[in-house]
């Protein structure tokens, strides 16, 4: 003869649904709050002062490049006329990288599809506020920029 087994009280669905809704509700908030967070977080620090990005030959017109300056990307565009404009190229998003499209004419992250206009104005997207603008000038033929 076997020993009877213990007898196990069946688990209260209640508390299951109970745990299962609070974790929920724990990842749900993580989730939420991220974004929140990092929005609030300070915007990224520019340039301490003027840096010596190359020779402007190699910036052509009508490309864009990314350069690092403190080892921060740095968004290069030379326009078909020649005019320059920097934008630290950290998406205001969740600080992906973005890039220059030439066939749309306008600043892209991958990462979640957040657009830029030429301005550094977020557009679309989830991007919460413009890219950071820098100054660009020309010295002795040599691309310099600065913050703003
Ligand atoms: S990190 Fe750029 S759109 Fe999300």
């Amino acid at each position: 003869m076997q020993p009877e087994a213990p007898q196990l009280a069946p688990a209260p669905r209640r508390d299951f649904l109970s745990v299962a809704a609070g974790g929920s509700a724990v990842a749900f908030a993580a989730a939420a709050g991220y974004p929140v967070l990092r929005y609030m977080e300070p915007r990224t620090r520019p340039p301490s002062g003027p840096t010596t990005i190359g020779r402007q030959e190699e910036f052509p017109p009508g490309a864009a490049r990314i350069v690092a300056v403190e080892d921060r990307p740095v968004l290069v565009i030379r326009g078909e006329d020649g005019k320059f404009q920097a934008f630290v190229a950290l998406c205001t998003h969740l600080q992906c990288v973005v890039g220059y499209s030439k066939e749309r004419k306008q600043i892209e992250c991958g990462c979640h599809r957040g657009v830029y206009n030429l301005e550094g104005l977020n557009v679309a997207g989830p991007p919460p506020r413009p890219l950071e603008v820098l100054d660009v000038a020309l010295r002795d033929g040599m691309v310099v920029v600065s913050e703003a």
